[in-house]
């Protein structure tokens, strides 16, 4: 059976409905959901072709779109759901990690709509709210599905790569993370390298289909007795693979490169998980971000006999608002509820959370 948490003696009867607005990184987002787990809506507009042409994510560009998007994507998120603002009990809220010129259009959103209408804010960080995500209901799974505690949970997306445990709702105890690329960011580069579009996870993941993944055997940093991660050297020696491969004249193999880097990739986050999860007595294993939506990676996890695996369905493992809204329920039936003066946390640890 789901786990929770005791509800405050404040929180409203009935079902907790919080529409939530995501603006940290390149999706400008809003959705409502229900009791952390029911999606009344979730309405995404992805910036990916305007960044595409400048080969990654332009902040400037990036907080311009949110301020155009967010108002008309809030009515949408309420209109799809049927509701008025009055039908809501609080906004949630990203407040970082993130960019700061693209979070505080978010935020500025959610306290405006908060002080006209009487709404309490509740502020969440990005990467805990991609935990979150995995309690969200999807066709494929059922509220006795939900993950159970002590868990591993892996957070892979284009800024972080996260090995963290979870004892119980809403406490983090970070064990390692990467030392210097994360996990989508080295998709995004090598993706580049090769001449691949922007964002490079689901271009190297199409391209990878047709190679062979022992084609080439680069590299995997174990880094032995630590959890942490390092995908620099990776990225150097496909560099350095398509320098020496450019010389011959030949048009570059790329399904090649891009199979072998990926199943590199993959070995690593896998493995480590796994042992990580047997280590601390895990009884499952959440995996979230971007690049949780590799085909490859959800195969490797999903194989695995030893533990259940937790991974959101596509649409909610790159960025949305539902998974705000998801995390904020937690938080909400805890008591959190913010300032209007929060600011925008550009780099917010999800250790520092309590
Ligand atoms: O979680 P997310 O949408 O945004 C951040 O919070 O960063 O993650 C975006 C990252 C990008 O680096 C993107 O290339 C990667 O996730 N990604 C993938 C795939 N889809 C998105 N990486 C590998 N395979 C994919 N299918
Ligand atoms: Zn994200």
């Amino acid at each position: 059976m789901s786990e929770s948490l005791p509800a405050k003696p404040n929180t409203p009867e009935g079902p907790i409905r919080l529409l939530g607005i995501e603006t940290s990184c390149d999706e400008t987002a809003a959705s409502v959901v229900e009791d952390g787990r029911r999606i009344l809506s979730n309405i995404i507009a992805s910036q990916v072709d305007i960044h595409a042409q400048y080969g990654g994510i332009y902040p400037e560009v990036a907080s311009r779109e949110h301020a155009i998007k967010i108002y008309p994507i809030v009515e949408q998120a309420l209109q799809e759901a049927h509701l008025t603002l009055d039908d809501v009990d609080g906004i949630a809220v990203t407040q970082g990690p993130g960019l700061a010129g693209s979070l505080v259009v978010g935020l500025n959103t959610a306290k405006g709509i908060a002080l006209a209408n009487n709404l309490p804010i509740i502020a969440i960080n990005h990467l805990e709210a991609h935990i979150y995500s995995a309690w969200l209901d999807s066709p494929e799974r059922r509220i006795d599905d939900d993950p159970q505690f002590p868990l591993v949970a892996l957070i892979v997306s284009g800024g972080h790569t996260e090995l963290i445990l979870m004892e119980t709702h809403l406490q983090y105890q970070r064990l390692g993370g990467t030392l210097d690329d994360a996990a989508g960011e080295a998709f995004d580069k090598v993706a580049r390298l090769i001449g691949l579009s922007y964002p490079g996870g689901p271009a190297i993941e199409t391209t990878a289909e047709g190679g062979n993944d022992r084609a080439y055997n680069f590299p995997r940093a174990w880094l032995e007795d630590s959890w942490d991660f390092s995908f620099s050297g990776l990225k150097t020696a496909v560099l350095r693979q398509v320098r020496r491969l450019e010389e011959s004249e030949l048009p570059l193999p790329v399904n090649d490169i891009a199979a072998s880097f990926q199943t590199a990739v993959v070995d690593v986050l896998v493995t480590k998980t796994l042992s990580a999860a047997r280590e601390f007595s895990a009884k499952d294993i959440l995996v979230a971000g971007g690049v949780s939506a590799n085909h490859a990676l959800r195969t490797r996890f999903i194989e695995n006999s030893e533990f259940t695996v937790h991974i959101p369905p596509l649409i909610l493992c790159t960025d949305n608002a539902a998974m705000i809204s998801g995390a904020g329920y937690y938080r909400f039936i805890r008591g959190q509820r913010d300032n209007l003066n929060i600011d925008a946390l550009p780099n917010w640890p999800l250790s520092e959370l309590t």
